[in-house]
C-alpha cells in the first residue's frame, strides 16, 4: 500500500529543490499534486517530471504571499482534484543580503516575512477549511534548524520568520486537532541545493561547516522529502504540533 494513495496535496514552492523532490515522492506514493509556484517554468517542469513517472499533477502559478492569489490558487487545486487533503507550506526565500538585525533593511525584512511566514498563514487560512471538509488531513510547514539554534553568520530575518512558523505550527495543531487535522513542521539543516551552494564558495568553507555535522554530510532534497511524506501520511497519525529537526546532528553538537 502506498503511503499517500489518493491524497490531494497542495505543495507551495513545488518548482524549487525541496518542493520538487517532495512533489515527486508524494506522487510516487500515490498522491495527486498541485505544484504551486511563482515561477511558471519551474512549476511546469515539476509537473512534467511527475507525469513522466506516471503520476498526476497540475501547475498552479501564484505568489503565495498575496492573499487574492492564494485564494484563487486553492480554488484551482480543489477544482482540479475535487478536494484537498494535505497542505505542504514549503515555499520560502533566503536572500544572501539577509544578515544581522544590526544592519537590517526593513523593506527586505518585511519581504522575507511575507514570503516565508505570511504565506504559511495565508495558504493555511484558505486550504484548511477544504481539508476539514474531507474529515481531516495534514498540514506540513517548513521551518529551519535556524529556528532552533543561532548562527555565527546570522540570517536574522530568515531565522525569525522560521521561528514564527514553528510557533504557528504548534498553535495550528492545538486548534485543528478536533477537526482531525495534524500540523507539524520540518526543520532542516543545510541541504545542498544550487542556492545553498553559494553560501559555501570554496572547499574550505564546506570543510569547516562539515566539522560540525556528526553525520559528516550536507542534506539532500530527498532527506526533506522523506520526512514531509512521513508527516503527511497515516504513519504519523498520532503526531501533531511537532517541529522535527533533520540536520545530520548539527544542533546536537557543541563544537
Ligand atoms: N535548502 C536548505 O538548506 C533549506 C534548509 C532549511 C529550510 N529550507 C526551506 O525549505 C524551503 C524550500 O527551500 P529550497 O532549498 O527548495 O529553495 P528553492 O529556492 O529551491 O525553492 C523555493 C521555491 O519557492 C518558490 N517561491 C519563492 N517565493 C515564492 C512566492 N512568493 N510564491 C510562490 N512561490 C515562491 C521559488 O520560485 C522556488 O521554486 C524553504 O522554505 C526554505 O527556507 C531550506
Amino acid at each position: 500500500m502506498k503511503q499517500l494513495e489518493g491524497k490531494r496535496i497542495f505543495v507551495t514552492g513545488g518548482g524549487g529543490a525541496l518542493g520538487r523532490a517532495s512533489s515527486l515522492l508524494f506522487s510516487r506514493e500515490g498522491a495527486m499534486v498541485s505544484v504551486v509556484d511563482i515561477n511558471t517554468e519551474a512549476a511546469e517542469e515539476t509537473v512534467r517530471m511527475i507525469t513522466a513517472q506516471g503520476g498526476t499533477a497540475v501547475a498552479i502559478i501564484a505568489d503565495v504571499s498575496d492573499e487574492t492569489q492564494v485564494q484563487r490558487a486553492v480554488g484551482e487545486a480543489v477544482d482540479a482534484f475535487g478536494g484537498l487533503d494535505t497542505l505542504f507550506n514549503n515555499a520560502g526565500i533566503m536572500p544572501h543580503q539577509d544578515k544581522s538585525f544590526l544592519d537590517a533593511d526593513l523593506d527586505q525584512w518585511h519581504f522575507i516575512s511575507n514570503v516565508n511566514l505570511h504565506s504559511t498563514m495565508l495558504c493555511s487560512k484558505y486550504a484548511v477549511p477544504h481539508i476539514a471538509n474531507e474529515g481531516g488531513g495534514a498540514v506540513v510547514n517548513m521551518s529551519s534548524f535556524l529556528a532552533v539554534i543561532g548562527c555565527t553568520y546570522p540570517q536574522d530575518a530568515y531565522a525569525a520568520s522560521k521561528g514564527a512558523i514553528s510557533s504557528l505550527t504548534r498553535s495550528m495543531a492545538v486548534q485543528l486537532g478536533s477537526k482531525n487535522i495534524r500540523v507539524n513542521a520540518l526543520a532542516p539543516g543545510p541541504i545542498m541545493t544550487a542556492h545553498v551552494e553559494q553560501f559555501f564558495p570554496d572547499p574550505e568553507a564546506r570543510r569547516i561547516r562539515l566539522e560540525r555535522v556528526p553525520l559528516a554530510r550536507f542534506g539532500v532534497p530527498e532527506d526533506a522529502a522523506g520526512l514531509a511524506c512521513f508527516l503527511a501520511s497515516e504513519a504519523a497519525s498520532w503526531i501533531t504540533g511537532q517541529i522535527i529537526v533533520l540536520d545530520g546532528g548539527i544542533s546536537s553538537n557543541y563544537l
